[in-house]
């Protein structure tokens, strides 16, 4: 794998870009570049024509508009920026911080996350394209001042193609610092909407409460048992919701004992437990890492209904045939798990707090819409998600004359 060194500052891309909100997007232009790469040195080895495409890794067959590798020798940033769809508009996606195992495990992520987010936003009805973005290496120890403004250049280096945003390992003071570098990031706490943590708990909860009702009737999440797995920033908010809408009892699990503790003191619903992905619950919120439904958990779930905030909750696809066999309601991640991106998305294009807060709410009305979908065609809800996210960006490529 070879990592593009910029040479000097960073350079802008031609397009012309507002400052500040932006009017909602026109028709995006037409990706320019595949492939990012440095370029061959003299001395390197002649090659076939096309082989910086032929590539033996996941990237030989993913279907992103362009990924870019991104190396800063002064401050050792290793960074990969993929841009999945822009059909829609610009890329929206957060950075992850994280020590990957490989580079290869770090490509493979960020083109996941950046797919995961076309099909969020177009599920929320957003005009955001999916863009996503990893910086290789612990956050404790890589993350300084020198790299976030060295990854903010590069960021800029796509001239509004690509918006960041937070993610695990990076925070919204962080965004503040990458923000002195470029215009291109949403969430931060200086002038912008800030930590998403709570409008992604809020949708998830609006996604949860139409699933009960779907499953348990009228009643829906009252009087239920919700089993949360992960109380960070979305768990511990998810909490505090179902708390006050009515929930029986709700067990919590983190490795974190202080954050489970905390919880355990202020509300007397919440009960901390080792484990919760197999606990008899009525909902299972996974909210902390993704892949946590394999088929050997899923034929141990007791809940018959899962909805949470992780992103790429499936390890494989094929899992939620699994669940759809068990009759288990999956709430599909990329829906429950929206309300950030509306949010910070909302920011980028300068809406209110009120139009923001009614476009999270009716995460709950399309998770209704995907669940009697599935129902009525016997398909799963992944399906009938996937079928919202195609008709969405099939009308829109119509309309650019693709
Ligand atoms: N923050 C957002 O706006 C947002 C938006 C969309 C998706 N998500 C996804 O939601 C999930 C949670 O995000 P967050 O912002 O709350 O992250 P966070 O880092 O604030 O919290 C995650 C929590 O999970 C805990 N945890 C780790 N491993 C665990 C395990 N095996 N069992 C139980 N708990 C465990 C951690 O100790 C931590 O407290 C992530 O998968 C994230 O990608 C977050």
């Amino acid at each position: 794998m070879r990592w593009c060194t910029p040479r000097g500052g960073p350079t802008r891309a031609a397009r012309p870009t507002p400052v500040g909100p932006l009017a909602p997007p026109g028709p995006p232009e037409e990706p320019s570049v595949s492939t990012a790469v440095a370029p061959v040195a003299t001395s390197a080895p002649s090659r076939p024509a096309g082989l910086v495409f032929d590539r033996t890794d996941e990237l030989a067959t993913a279907a992103h508009e362009q990924v870019v590798f991104c190396h800063d020798r002064a401050t050792g940033l290793r960074a990969i920026i993929a841009l999945h769809d822009t059909t829609l508009g610009p890329a929206l996606g957060g950075t992850r911080i994280k020590a990957y195992a490989s580079e290869a495990d770090a490509l493979t992520d960020v083109l996941r996350l950046s797919q995961g987010m076309t099909a969020k936003s177009a599920a929320a009805g957003m005009d955001l394209g999916g863009g996503k973005a990893v910086i290789i290496g612990d956050p404790s120890v890589i993350k300084t001042r020198e790299l976030l403004l060295a990854y903010g250049r590069f960021v800029d280096s796509l001239g509004g193609r690509y918006v960041t945003a937070a993610d695990i390992g990076s925070t919204a003071d962080d965004l503040d610092i990458v923000a002195e570098s470029t215009r291109w990031v949403v969430g931060k706490n200086k002038g912008g909407s800030g930590d998403s943590g709570y409008s992604t708990a809020y949708g998830v909860f609006c996604a949860m409460r139409a699933a009960a009702e779907r499953r348990f009737g009228p009643s829906g999440l009252s009087g239920r048992t919700v089993g949360v797995e992960g109380v960070g920033k979305v768990g511990s908010r998810l909490v505090s919701l179902l708390a006050a809408a009515g929930v029986e009892r709700i067990l919590v699990s983190d490795p974190y004992a202080a954050a489970t503790a905390a919880l355990a003191a202020n509300l007397a619903h919440v009960e901390v437990v080792p484990s919760v992905i197999d606990a008899a619950v009525d909902v299972y919120a996974p909210c902390a890492l993704g892949a946590t439904l394999t088929p050997s958990s899923v034929a141990a779930l007791r809940a018959p209904v899962v909805c949470g905030a992780a992103n790429n909750q499936l390890l494989t696809h094929d899992v939620a045939d699994l669940m759809h066999a068990r009759g288990i309601l999956w709430v599909p991640d990329y829906v429950a798990n929206a309300g950030g991106v509306v949010q910070v998305g909302g920011e980028l294009y300068g809406q209110s707090h009120e139009e923001v807060e009614a476009k999270i709410a009716a995460i709950g009305h399309t998770t209704e819409e995907i669940l009697r979908t599935a129902d009525d065609l016997g398909i799963t809800t992944s399906a009938a998600a996937d079928a919202i996210v195609e008709a969405r960006l099939a009308a829109r490529r119509s309309e650019l004359g693709r």
